[in-house]
């Protein structure tokens, strides 16, 4: 599991940091050594990211060299993250390294979920392929191998649930002590299960997401607990190989359009970042455009694009779509630089609008979580709006598995799902099982 491979330099042979700290707040841009355990700037109080020094090789080599892997047998370039290692090279050395062969996610074609959207023809990346079931293994791989180069012992988060079914998994192997902590009640059981099951200590607080994670900032501080949530700029760095790993699928043709959900807005500041970056090494000749889709009712991000000035949280977010339920994203600067730069677009979906999505998803035979339907939802809004055209080459991501929410699966089936207010979803794409006796005559009767 863990991987035992040559070292890598820390220093360019000019004598610079490979990799460094750096304040995203443009007029701040103060730096710090990578291994320094800091989630936001000392002195601005900004957010972080990794900066690096360019790769020794041009974008033609790396192509190659990423090719090339796919043929290899060994842990770092099997995994769907480490194979990119070139286009984030924070780590010292790579026996660092923790890997479940996270990422090598499919690209899928769904062209019953393209009509239903209104495009001609719609590809999935989807991340619920991952070892815990959701993107979140992309990012904890390079999260947690930091922490084992720094030499932590402990690993906390707080939760909606992939991150802390993520979190568990990778903790238990790279023999961590894992800490999560969970809105009391609004999670899925499928992921509270996959956090006990992988042995993590598991809190369940009184309290929402965005005030769990106030409180776990200030525990992780005073206890010298490493934080694993989003606001760790590595785990931003794994996440970039979702992005990177769909351009090499595509032979590095570019889409139109990257669809994906938002929450606390880490995915979008590393999707973001990773076209950027390969943009800049010549990998791509230019950007796809980034459209990020919200729950009505835990939409800040949407206000903030829509409306301008700064993010004003929603206190009280509500939806169905839990993972996803969160009013005061973190990396909301970082989302809307990226936004911006790709020349993109924010839209919000109802939980009507979510559920048929998802069973329109699932009736193509793939599925996915509530959260990660929010893209077709916003699809089909942004193609009838004539934002996104109906012959544009689009990518949505799913962000988790099918089997994340089964309880939410069954209710929308059997018409028993209701949005938070109380308020009745429709079962539009309803599938009832049918009781039948143990009678060939009768069940012959009623498939006819
Ligand atoms: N989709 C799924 C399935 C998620 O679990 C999340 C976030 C998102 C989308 C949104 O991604 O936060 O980067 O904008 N889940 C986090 C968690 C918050 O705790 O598992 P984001």
């Amino acid at each position: 599991m863990l991987v035992n491979l040559k070292h890598m330099p820390s220093v360019t042979s000019s004598g610079a940091a490979v990799a460094e700290l750096a304040c995203f707040t443009p007029s701040c841009r103060a730096r710090y050594a990578v291994t320094e355990v800091i989630y936001n700037c000392p002195k601005c109080g900004g957010l972080l990211e990794a900066a690096y020094a360019k790769p020794a090789q041009d974008a033609a080599a790396l192509k190659k060299l990423f090719r090339e892997r796919r043929m290899n047998n060994t842990p770092l370039d099997q995994s769907g993250v480490w194979r990119y290692r070139e286009l984030f090279p924070f780590l010292d050395d790579w026996s660092h390294v923790v890997t479940l062969r996270e990422g090598n996610t499919p690209l899928l074609d769904l062209p019953l979920a393209a009509q239903y959207g209104g495009l001609d023809r719609l590809t999935v990346k989807h991340q619920g392929f991952n070892p815990t079931g959701s993107f979140k293994d992309n990012g904890m791989t390079a999260g947690a191998s930091q922490a084992r180069r720094l030499k932590m012992k402990r690993v906390a988060c707080v939760s909606t649930g992939n991150t802390s079914a993520s979190m568990a998994a990778y903790a238990a192997a790279a023999g961590l002590e894992a800490l999560i902590f969970l809105p009391h009640g609004n999670i899925s059981f499928g992921k509270l299960a996959q956090a006990l099951e992988y042995g993590a200590k598991t809190l369940e607080v009184e309290a929402n997401f965005d005030q769990i994670l106030a409180l776990v900032r200030v525990l992780a501080e005073e206890l010298g607990i490493y934080l694993l949530n989003s606001v760790n700029p590595f785990r931003i760095e794994g996440q970039k190989s979702i992005m990177f790993e769909m351009l090499d699928q595509r032979d590095w043709q570019v889409p139109d359009w990257v669809v994906l959900p938002g929450g606390n807005l880490g995915n979008t500041s590393a999707f973001g970042k990773a076209l950027r970056e390969a943009h800049e090494l010549g990998l791509i000749p230019r950007l796809p455009r980034l459209a990020v889709v919200q729950a009505e009712g835990a939409a800040p991000f949407y206000d903030l694009f829509t409306r301008g000035g700064a993010l004003r949280a929603v206190t009280q977010p509500e939806t169905l779509a839990t993972a996803i339920r969160i009013g005061d994203p973190v990396s909301w600067p970082k989302a809307l630089h990226e936004v911006k730069t790709t020349n993109g677009t924010v839209e919000k979906v109802t939980e009507q609008e979510i559920a048929d999505a998802k069973a329109t998803i699932g009736k193509a035979g793939i599925g996915c979580e509530p959260a990660s339907a929010a893209t077709l939802a916003g699809i089909k809004k942004l193609t009838a709006a004539g934002v996104i055209s109906r012959n544009a080459d689009v990518v949505a991501v799913l962000t988790g598995n099918v089997m994340k929410d089964p309880d939410y699966i069954y209710k929308y089936h059997t018409g028993k799902l209701e949005a938070p207010g109380g308020a009745k979803i429709r079962s539009t794409f309803g599938n009832q099982s049918i009781v039948v006796p143990n009678d060939a005559k009768a069940i012959e009767k009623l498939l006819g």
